[in-house]
């Protein structure tokens, strides 16, 4: 089947890797972006589809339903990709309500809106929500995050996702709309904000800035490459069962603390400099309020079910990584300089 697809929040991070993923892979599909250009969108992200024939970039608000209601009656879509959300856990602490509005009254908008143009024929929709392993909460030294594990999301963040999630499901179980959720764990790679912390690490080594590692650096997480959380994704849009759940991660579990120290040595080694001169750059600051412990996604079902596997080894994957920004000092000083809204303007705008 071809569909039109509204993809939401495709200048973001995940997003971009989605639209540039669905643009070239499927060019009988058409491509909506829908994407309001927080601070996290940048279409810079997207620079080398822009001008790809199935694809089309809209700016707007998903909170904003009358405008999803014209935006669904003027293109058909036969299926929804949901990207679009505030995604930054520090953030969410000093500013929740911004995150209860785009990820919870953004997605019921969406949903919303999909469920009154699909009324009269769901038959072959899709409304696939983008989701994380954080709404489960915080794991202990053991275990794993699976499909049935119980939510206990902890931070403004995390509880806004889960929200999210269950209005999803419950519009499936209400009125009956086709929609799939996936639940990943914390991805990296080329195009990632430099809020987060493996890219604001390697801009930091860069620039030669401290390397702020929260309390004291044992905090788990399980890192997928961003390349491969999109293919997972393709795979469940395409062959997963509508009303389903799958958790997608990596079996990559590092602390943060050697994570970083990973980074420096890679770097070092990429620019030939001496053993430990980024080390040197740790520096150890006030923990995150209601720091979660430990992150790991067990993804049997999503392997078992439907084949899919990470590709990439981590060292590999974030060597790559790294590469990709030594090369691309343009776009992380777009970023960090603030000059990539300017893009918009000079695109859009004429
Ligand atoms: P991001 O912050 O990089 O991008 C979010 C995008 O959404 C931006 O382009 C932003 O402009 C847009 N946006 C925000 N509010 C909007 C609104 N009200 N209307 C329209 N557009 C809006 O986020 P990301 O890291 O790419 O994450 C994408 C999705 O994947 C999110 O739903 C997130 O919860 C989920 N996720 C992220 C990770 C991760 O490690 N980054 C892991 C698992 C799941
Ligand atoms: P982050 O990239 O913000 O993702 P999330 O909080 O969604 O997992 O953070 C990853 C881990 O790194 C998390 O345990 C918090 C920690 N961290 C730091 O130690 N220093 C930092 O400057 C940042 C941004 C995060």
């Amino acid at each position: 089947m071809k569909h039109t697809i509204l993809l939401t929040g495709g200048a973001g991070f995940i997003g971009s890797h989605l639209t540039r993923l669905f643009v070239t892979k499927y060019p009988d599909y058409r491509i909506v972006n829908l994407d309001k250009l927080t601070y996290a969108g940048n279409l810079e992200n997207l620079r080398d589809i822009e001008h790809a024939p199935n694809y089309q970039f809209v700016k707007g608000d998903i909170v904003d339903l009358p405008f999803l209601r014209t935006l669904f009656a003027e293109h058909q879509f036969t299926a929804v990709l949901h990207c679009a959300a505030e995604s930054h856990v520090d953030r969410s602490i000093t500013d929740p309500l911004a995150f209860v509005t785009t990820n919870v009254i953004g997605t019921t908008a969406l949903l919303q809106a999909a469920k009154e143009a699909w009324k009269d024929d769901m038959n072959g929709k899709i409304f696939y929500h983008i989701s994380t392993d954080e709404v489960y909460g915080s794991l202990g030294e053991t275990g794993f995050f699976t499909e049935e594990t119980a939510y206990d999301p902890r931070s403004p963040y995390s509880a806004s996702k889960a929200s999210s999630d269950h209005l999803v499901r419950a519009f499936h179980h209400t009125y009956k709309l086709p929609v799939k959720l996936s639940n990943c764990s914390n991805n990296y790679g080329p195009y990632h904000f430099p809020e987060k912390l493996i890219p604001l690490c390697i801009n930091n080594i860069l620039t030669n800035k401290p390397l702020p590692i929260y309390g004291k650096g044992e905090n788990v997480r399980d890192w997928l490459y961003v390349e491969d959380h999109v293919r997972a994704i393709d795979v469940i849009f395409h062959t997963g069962k509508i009303g389903e759940t799958y958790n997608i991660g990596g079996h990559n579990e590092w602390k943060n603390i050697d994570l970083v120290k990973e980074l420096c040595r890679q770097v070092d080694q990429k620019l030939g400099r001496d053993k430990g001169t980024s080390e040197k750059l740790i520096t150890y600051v006030t923990d995150r309020a209601g720091h979660d412990m430990r992150y790991a996604i067990d993804a049997t079902k999503l392997k078992n079910e439907l084949g899919w596997t990470p590709s990439l080894q981590f060292e590999e994957g974030i060597s790559k990584t790294i590469d990709w920004y030594l090369a691309n000092g343009e776009w992380l000083n777009h970023v960090t300089s603030g000059d990539y809204r300017e893009y918009y303007e000079k695109m859009y705008r004429g």
